[in-house]
């Protein structure tokens, strides 16, 4: 049994989550789309995280669409009381398995009933708004008021508990806090990709948890040789080394590492107990120096 406890707590809203969590994105089929290739060990995957005491996972249903949500449910209902689903809304998957932008208030609030009902929950305790203003993966200025002002108006209701935000630049974060309270923020951030440096130290300030997606690199996990040198000297294996690097980066940082395979779910989980010394995070510098930031 890993010791998750050894990374610490942070507040996502009224919880307080283990730091490392888990990222369901990748239970779905290829290119996130569709069945996944074995549906019982998804199933595993979800089970084993929560035993290992996950008490943190982030989902949406455009994953699959639809798909890990269902696998979600069916792994973990009845949930377990600490258990903590942050889900997002924004998109919508095409036939043709395509990204596209959907953040009109009936869109968002079709998402919403969507979510509730796949995750089969009263309420959903984050809602993330995944911003998608532009065509691109890019992240867009771009006025988010809208959008933030429907899911308020939701949260009134009671459908949802807290709201966060991804994909958004430092405005578009200014902005969604003089709409409402924003639990969190999920952008892209990793050992080699710092762009958000400053972002998180503001949030840190402001007890704002920070929840970098594709921690590990996304879809081409991150390889380097200064990566594979310093996990050579520490025992640890490259994946759990980016991962001690971002507990170590900042308290606010809340992972959500994805994996299909409950080898990589350990692997991942044991990354709690790794601490990098000062010398690790120095050569570890010099991944962001060599123009991966
Ligand atoms: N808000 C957004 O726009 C957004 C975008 C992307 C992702 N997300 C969220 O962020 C979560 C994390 O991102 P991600 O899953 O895309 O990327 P990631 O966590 O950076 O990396 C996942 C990749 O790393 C591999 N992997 C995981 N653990 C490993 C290990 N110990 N050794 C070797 N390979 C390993 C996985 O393959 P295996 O399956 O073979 O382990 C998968 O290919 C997602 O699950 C999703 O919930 C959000």
């Amino acid at each position: 049994m890993n010791d998750l406890s050894k990374a610490g707590t942070f507040s996502l809203g009224n919880h307080r989550v283990n730091r490392i969590g888990y990222g369901a994105m990748q239970l779905a089929g290829p290119g996130v789309f569709g069945p996944p290739r074995d549906r019982d060990a998804a199933l595993q995957v979800l089970r084993q995280a929560v035993a290992h005491g996950v008490n943190h996972i982030d989902t949406s249903d455009f994953y699959g669409p639809h798909i890990t949500n269902h696998l979600i449910r069916e792994a973990l209902s009845p949930y377990p009381e600490d258990l903590v689903i942050v889900t997002k809304v924004g998109a919508v998957r095409g036939e043709d398995a395509s990204w596209n932008p959907a953040f009109s208030r009936e869109a968002l609030t079709q998402a919403v009933h969507d979510n509730l009902r796949n995750l089969e929950l009263d309420t959903l305790e984050v809602v993330n708004f995944r911003c998608m203003l532009s065509a691109t993966q890019d992240t867009a200025e771009g006025s988010i008021e809208a959008p933030l002002t429907v899911l308020a108006e939701l949260q009134r209701q009671g459908l949802i508990r807290h709201i966060g935000l991804s994909h958004v630049t430092p405005t578009q974060v200014a902005q969604g806090r003089s709409v409402c309270d924003i639990v969190c923020v999920q952008n892209h951030y990793n050992l080699a990709h710092r762009k958000d440096d400053e972002l998180i130290d503001n949030l840190a300030r402001d007890g704002i948890a920070y929840v970098p997606y594709f921690p590990l690199g996304g879809f081409s996990p991150l390889q380097s040789s200064a990566l594979s040198q310093v996990a050579e000297q520490l025992a640890a294996s490259p994946m759990q080394v980016a991962l001690a690097w971002l507990l170590q980066r900042s308290p606010n940082i809340l992972l959500i590492p994805g994996t299909s395979s409950a080898a990589h779910l350990r692997e991942n989980l044991a990354a709690a107990e790794l601490v990098l010394p000062e010398e690790a995070l120095e050569q570890l510098d010099k991944i962001a120096g060599a123009g991966g930031a």
